[in-house]
């Protein structure tokens, strides 16, 4: 095993990343029900992972923040929320939490990209979401936790579990916005 459980964590959880890049990156951020199913995939996971994290945590702020902003853009657009479960009660560690989140900053400025390519201006007024851009200072010190947790005990372990579950939980809400979607722009028949 690697020693350095940040090096580990991402290696253990790479195809957990491209399976949600896959699935996220069906949905065109220039179009109207593209960028509209991306934010509800992001508001409705943010919402569920919100039950893990500690009250007033800094992690539980960061989420707060998206959440509002993902809220924004969505009324901005018109679009419903989607539908969310509380999750069941699960104890995820913190930890886990923040490389999640921090991460997906890291590759919103990617996805940024391809949504400055809008020309619709309803899409390019909702700028709530990616106007929050990435804290290296915060990602710096969540690789830096991580590199103290000794890479060969029951918390990295769990660590790396907990990591892929929240994966799973994008994966899986990304999923079924992706087939209700598909869905919205088939013509009835
Ligand atoms: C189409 C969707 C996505 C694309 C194209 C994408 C792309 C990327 C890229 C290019 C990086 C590396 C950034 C850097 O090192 O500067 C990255 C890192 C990361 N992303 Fe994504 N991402 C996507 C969605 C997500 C989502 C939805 C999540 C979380 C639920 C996520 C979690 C992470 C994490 C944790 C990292 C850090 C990996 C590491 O260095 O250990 N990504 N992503």
């Amino acid at each position: 095993m690697n020693q350095d459980l940040r090096h580990h964590l991402r290696h253990r959880t790479q195809s957990d990343h491209e399976n949600v890049d896959r699935v996220m990156s069906r949905f065109d951020l220039t179009t109207l029900k593209g960028f509209s199913g991306f934010l509800a995939i992001h508001h409705s996971s943010f919402r569920a992972i919100q039950y893990f994290a500690t009250a007033d945590s800094p992690t539980r702020l960061a989420l707060d923040e998206m959440v509002q902003r993902l809220s924004a853009d969505l009324a901005t657009l018109g679009a419903a929320e989607a539908d969310f479960v509380v999750p069941s009660a699960k104890n995820i560690d913190g930890l886990a939490i923040d490389y999640l989140i921090e991460g997906s900053r890291l590759g919103s400025q990617i996805l940024k990209r391809r949504w400055m390519a809008a020309e619709d201006p309803r899409i390019r007024n909702a700028t709530a979401y990616f106007s929050l851009p990435p804290d290296p200072q915060r990602w710096r010190a969540v690789c830096d936790q991580l590199s103290a947790v000794p890479a060969q005990s029951d918390r990295a372990e769990a660590i790396v579990e907990d990591t892929r579950f929240l994966f799973g939980l994008f994966y899986n809400t990304a999923r079924t916005q992706l087939g209700q979607t598909i869905r919205l722009l088939e013509p009835a028949v």
